[in-house]
């Protein structure tokens, strides 16, 4: 079987406009994982699908074992035989049917919950990672903003080779296909933010980084002035779950 996976990670530095904005998410991602971090160093964390391990490799900053899981065959092969990663386990799973072997005391995700279609399994995934979180552990999200899917990003995307095509307008979700550099095009859902953050609250105390700022001080403003395309949500498991 394809997999659409197999070259993004050279498409993530396939220009200077590519690598700038890849280093603008790993940026706020790892911001995100700083600021719920505080002075807590984790002892396992967990980074849900997580590709070729790029972004995982951020988490292992700030705990003493990481595991990545990933549905994709072929970005977990890419993981494992990276050098720069041998610390990280990585392991091939589907999220939806994984079965968590341990607590962990924070769990990831950067550009997962655009996987996932419907929102009985938003509720199921919301629940798993809880479940698989420690008391007091946390969680860092990343995901698509409103940003995603307007025709100024759409343009934008355009010039990094990524192309984009929506067909289903709701109030709590934009659905559409995708393909980068080639790949086999493929469905990704766009949930509207406050709609992710409706879900996941009860189980967490949520709540957003601010992406446009960490742009402008970051020096991440170009002639596109592109707002952020992602939000990063981030947040401590509820006490008493
Ligand atoms: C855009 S890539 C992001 C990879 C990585 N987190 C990063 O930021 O580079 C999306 C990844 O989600 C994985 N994925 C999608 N649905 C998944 C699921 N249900 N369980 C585990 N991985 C999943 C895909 O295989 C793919 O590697």
């Amino acid at each position: 079987m394809t997999d659409i996976w197999e070259n993004y990670a050279d498409f993530k530095s396939n220009s200077i406009l590519s690598s700038r904005y890849y280093a603008f998410i790993a940026a706020c991602f790892k911001e995100g994982i700083k600021t719920v971090a505080g002075s807590t160093v984790f002892e396992n964390a967990l980074d849900i699908a997580c590709g070729a391990g790029d972004n995982t490799l951020l988490v292992a900053d700030y705990a003493k074992t990481v595991t990545g899981i990933d549905s994709s065959e072929e970005q977990i092969k890419k993981a494992k035989s990276n050098p720069a990663l041998e610390k990280i386990q990585f392991e091939q799973a589907d999220f939806l049917s994984y079965l968590p072997d341990r607590q962990y005391d924070l769990i990831t995700a950067a550009w997962f919950h655009n996987f996932i279609h419907h929102e009985a399994d938003h509720k199921k995934v919301a629940k798993k990672i809880a479940s698989a979180l420690a008391d007091d552990g946390a969680v860092v999200f990343l995901f698509p903003s409103d940003s995603f899917t307007s025709v100024k990003s759409t343009d934008y995307f355009r010039r990094l080779d990524w192309q984009q095509a929506w067909y289903e307008n709701q109030a709590d979700s934009v659905r559409g296909l995708f393909s980068f550099q080639g790949s086999p095009w493929d469905i990704m859902t766009c949930w509207q933010p406050l709609f992710l953050f409706e879900k996941y609250q009860p189980y967490f105390e949520l709540h957003f980084l601010d992406t446009k700022k960490l742009c402008v001080e970051g020096g991440f403003v170009d002639e596109s002035y592109l707002n952020p395309t992602f939000e990063v949500m981030y947040g401590r498991k509820r006490k008493g779950l």
